[in-house]
């Protein structure tokens, strides 16, 4: 059975602390010259039998758009990632909001991958701003997998 998705409310703070801390090593977050709380304004829940699985938090760009900051499952493979995509997809075709975007990094090639399969296109590559944001957050690795982690890739959705 698919997961369900709901908004979060502060009970799921918890949840939301521990994955993020899981994912990401933390709420904060170093991404486009900007230190953000990876909690956005608004997050998500999947569920699954009354267990949380995975997240997904954003936050409203100012510009008309909404920015993914953070998906994570807790399972991994368990449809979170897909439910939760569908479900802001949803949302922001509701709301009007013209453009869903994210930003993820060279080395994570599993999600470039997730994204593209769930019609995000890559629409820009700014080099070096891993590099850049590594003066502002200094525990971002250096690499993953062996590949050098350097570059910021957007990938935007149009609901
Ligand atoms: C990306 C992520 C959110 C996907 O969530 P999920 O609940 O595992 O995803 P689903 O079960 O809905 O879908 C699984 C898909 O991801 C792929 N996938 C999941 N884990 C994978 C892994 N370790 N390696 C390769 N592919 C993987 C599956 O192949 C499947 O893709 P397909 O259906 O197109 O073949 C999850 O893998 C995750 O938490 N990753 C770590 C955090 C992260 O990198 N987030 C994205 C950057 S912000």
């Amino acid at each position: 059975m698919n997961p369900t998705v709901r908004p979060a409310t502060p009970a799921d703070d918890a949840f939301l602390l521990a994955t993020l801390g899981d994912a990401f090593g933390g709420t904060r977050m170093a991404v486009h010259g900007e230190l953000l709380d990876a909690r956005g304004d608004a997050a998500a829940i999947a569920w699954r039998d009354d267990r949380p699985i995975g997240l997904l938090t954003y936050r409203d760009d100012g510009t008309g758009g909404w920015e993914i900051l953070a998906l994570a499952a807790a399972e991994q493979r368990s449809g979170a990632g897909t439910a939760l995509l569908a479900w802001i997809r949803d949302l922001a075709r509701h709301r009007a909001v013209t453009r869903l975007w994210l930003i993820t990094t060279n080395e994570n090639v599993d999600a470039l991958r997730f994204y593209q399969r769930r019609g995000f296109d890559l629409v820009a590559l700014h080099r070096d701003a891993v590099t850049r944001a590594r003066e502002l957050k200094p525990s971002i690795p250096l690499e993953e997998d062996g590949i050098p982690l350097r570059h910021e890739l957007e990938l935007e959705l149009r609901p």
